[in-house]
């Protein structure tokens, strides 16, 4: 057979970026495509057809393939989709096989500067749409939603010159498992959760709680208890200027508030975090989430940022502004609860201690955290 080309994960990313990617052939699973595929910042041509029905069957499906184009393979691994284009380039195609498949490309994270002074950087693990945040001064490292690879964020500060001093989760985790207490625990940092969302934790941490002040380094952290995703969210205002929201408020929307199966009584909290807690908060407030729906909310320098004037004019959330139409219409906009979020809300509790394979199945999926409108459920 032909030598194989193939792509790394940051190769991809640079082509979807450039919105150069022709062509991609997914072999997974129908469900699986269905659930958790590759997306551009615009949309490109992409076939699934199962690894199943296409060994042995490869003939009946070449029409499909155009000739002019570059085709990406992909598979769970990158193995059966190696294998396919190394088929496809001796029939004459322009195949190249993504490396490491999905596993590969949910592990990849890129690092992006938000702002030089404060210094903020964001991490974002691509394919999942979940964001870490480093704020550095004066040598102190502050970290806010770290994601489990934890030794992507720690060569990242070791090389900033910065020593990590404080590790935040805003809220217990459903749809990804934490690396804060990991990280924390390494580094030597204080582990802060808001104590509501860690009942039942099997290890201790630092309470943050409504009203906190956290100074580190030049900075200075308030923290905004910000209920509705969980009971326990608390959002970190910086300097007066950028607020992380971890789940409250993303870019797209809200964080949904039924992963407790308490939908509505959440949804009350929700608003009046939106319409109280939040509401002497000026427009200008620059949100930076922990969660982003798709690639299609960097901008062009890689960032995922809105500010609270632009919710508040573009979430329908906000023109609902009697408590029974706000939660009657969230209540209409739910998404189905995904099973696996269970037992990652455990894991971050420290009730059950997943071993690696079990965390990557555990984690597959894009996450879900964000809210719908009713006509997408
Ligand atoms: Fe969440």
């Amino acid at each position: 057979m032909a030598d194989t080309k193939s792509i790394s994960p940051a190769e991809l990313k640079r082509r979807l970026d450039d919105k150069k990617v022709e062509f991609l052939f997914d072999l997974r699973n129908e469900d699986e495509y269905k659930a958790w595929r590759i997306e551009g910042r615009e949309d490109f041509p992409a076939l699934n057809i199962s690894q199943i029905d296409f060994v042995g069957e490869e003939d009946r499906h070449m029409d499909h393939f155009p000739k002019d184009k570059e085709i990406i393979t992909v598979c769970a691994h990158g193995d059966s989709s190696r294998y396919t284009a190394e088929l496809l380039t001796d029939k004459g195609y322009n195949a190249v096989n993504l490396e490491g498949g999905m596993d590969s490309w949910s592990e990849y994270y890129e690092i992006h500067k938000v702002t030089d002074s404060p210094l903020i950087y964001q991490i974002y693990r691509t394919a999942r749409g979940c964001m870490t945040h480093v704020v550095v001064s004066g040598g102190d490292a502050f970290v806010i939603d770290a994601n489990r690879h934890i030794e992507k964020i720690i060569a990242f500060t070791d090389s900033s010159g910065a020593k990590i001093t404080r590790v935040i989760d805003t809220h217990l985790h459903a749809d990804h498992i934490s690396g804060g207490r990991d990280l924390a625990r390494k580094a030597g940092a204080g582990f802060f959760m808001n104590p509501i969302d860690a009942e039942g934790a099997t290890f201790s941490f630092e309470h943050l709680r409504d009203g906190m002040e956290i100074k580190a380094g030049g900075n200075r952290f308030f923290a905004i208890h910000t209920p509705g995703h969980t009971p326990g969210i608390t959002s970190l205002l910086l300097n007066g200027r950028y607020l992380f929201t971890g789940d409250t408020i993303m870019k797209t929307d809200m964080g949904r508030p039924d992963l407790g199966g308490k939908a509505e009584e959440w949804a009350g909290m929700l608003y009046d975090t939106l319409f109280r807690k939040l509401k002497n908060l000026g427009d200008d407030i620059i949100i930076l989430p922990s969660h982003a729906d798709s690639i299609k909310e960097q901008d062009d320098n890689g960032v995922v940022s809105l500010t609270l004037g632009e919710v508040r004019r573009g979430s329908k959330l906000f023109s609902l502004t009697e408590e029974r139409d706000f939660i009657m219409y969230i209540l209409e906009s739910l998404p189905k609860n995904p099973g696996s979020y269970e037992e990652m809300q455990k894991a971050n509790l420290g009730l059950i201690s997943p071993d690696e394979a079990k965390k990557k199945e555990l984690e597959i999926g894009k996450n879900l955290c964000v809210m719908k409108k009713p006509e997408d459920v």
